[in-house]
């Protein structure tokens, strides 16, 4: 009898946004006899629009919350059978947690100790069953930046995160590594690189450039565009992280990447000639008349990159989907989904828009 072969009850933070979002669908159709409990603040990043499908379903639960509530969060745990928690709840910005770092601490510091703390003394007045799981789901980020001919991050590389947003994913790194060696809590940590995909928040790169191309806006690009990212589609670091809660080792930490590193003009410019391709109207063609080199963003890493070697060797994990097929994909979800994002450029995304180029353009 392994993990994955007995039904479980998942209590997912963070279910409505990017990521989150993704899991909840991967996990609904792989194991379709489990339960899933979302719990969400529907802050700014958050959109419930994103499980719209699953709503009415017996073994679906969605809960807008905070998991800095602790009383909330206990309750839960009363209410509901969880086993395991998959933690994605995050404030996830770079660019935000330079303009405030203060809720990056409280959310992903904060946050992630309340419910450690919580699921530790539920674990503890259950006898320590030896199937619970808390999958902390953390970033490639808190590594700091690579030069552009070192090695890979591993898990072995000392963490030096740069921005507050790593930083404070770092702390809750610590936080976790610690319930496990202190209390026995069978925590698992993943660090991921950068995500792509369905339901992506408007304001992050790539989204931003498919949708500023619909609308025919400036694409900004920081710096000289040479930063280099680790891309990676949503549904393969969902597959992962499923195999490392059924698979992997408590106590342990699984780097996730795409081996699919891409620097940020070439991205962009992949971007633009799949819009100018699958767009029937663009108000501006070809679209990369639309790049712009804008001011960089402080302390902007300069290179991330994942070694996967551990989750590939261990758990038997692969990425099955090459940067040009997610991106295509990717461009034609968000050409077939505007009642998606249209309401996200909400007057909260234009002031926030403002902040972060006004000044740059
Ligand atoms: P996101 O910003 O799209 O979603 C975060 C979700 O958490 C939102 O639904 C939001 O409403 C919710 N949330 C925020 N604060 C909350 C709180 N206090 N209580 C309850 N819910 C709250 O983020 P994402 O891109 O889906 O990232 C998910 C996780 O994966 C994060 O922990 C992030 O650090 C990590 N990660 C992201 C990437 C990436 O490329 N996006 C890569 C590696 C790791
Ligand atoms: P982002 O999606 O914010 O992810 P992260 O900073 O967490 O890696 O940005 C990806 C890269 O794109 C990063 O190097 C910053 C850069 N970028 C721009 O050049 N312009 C933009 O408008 C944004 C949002 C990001």
């Amino acid at each position: 009898m392994t993990l994955a072969s007995s039904p479980r009850c998942l209590l997912i933070t963070g279910g409505a946004g990017f990521i989150g979002a993704n899991f909840v669908h991967h996990w609904f159709q792989q194991y379709p006899n489990d339960r899933l409990v979302v719990l969400d603040a529907l802050t700014y990043a958050g959109n419930r629009q994103s499980l719209a499908p699953l709503e009415g379903a017996a073994n679906f639960r969605f809960v807008q919350g905070n998991i800095c509530d602790r009383e909330l969060v206990e309750q839960l745990l009363r209410e509901e059978p969880i086993d395991t928690i998959a933690h994605f709840a995050a404030e996830s910005h770079v660019d935000r947690s330079i303009l405030g770092p203060g809720a990056f601490v409280q959310t992903n510091v904060v946050g992630t100790f309340t419910l450690l703390e919580a699921f530790r003394q539920h674990w503890y007045s259950l006898g320590q069953p030896d199937t619970y799981r808390f999958l902390h789901v953390s970033t490639d980020e808190v590594y700091g930046s690579l030069g552009p001919d070192d090695p890979p991050f591993s898990e072995t590389t000392p963490y030096a995160p740069n921005s507050p947003y790593s930083a404070s994913k770092a702390g809750s790194d610590h936080l976790a590594r610690a319930y496990f060696h202190t209390y026995g809590l069978p925590t698992l940590i993943t660090n991921c690189s950068n995500n792509y995909g369905p339901y992506h928040f408007p304001e992050k790169l790539i989204p931003l450039c498919c949708i500023n191309i619909l609308l025919g806006k400036a694409l900004p690009i920081y710096g000289d565009g040479q930063n280099v990212r680790d891309w990676l589609y949503v549904q393969d670091h969902c597959r992962a992280l499923a195999m490392v809660i059924h698979h992997g080792q408590p106590g342990e930490t699984y780097n996730i990447g795409g081996c699919n590193e891409v620097k940020n003009l070439d991205l962009v410019q992949m971007l633009c000639d799949l819009m100018d391709e699958l767009a029937p109207e663009l108000p501006v063609r070809p679209s990369r008349k639309l790049i712009t080199f804008v001011k960089d963003r402080p302390g902007h890493d300069r290179r991330y990159a994942i070694d996967a070697t551990k989750l590939r060797t261990e758990l038997g994990w692969e990425p099955t989907v090459t940067i040009a097929e997610g991106l295509r994909q990717t461009v034609q979800w968000f050409l077939n989904n505007r009642d998606w994002w249209q309401p996200l450029l909400s007057a909260e995304y234009q002031d926030y828009y403002q902040q972060v180029y006004a000044s740059s353009a």
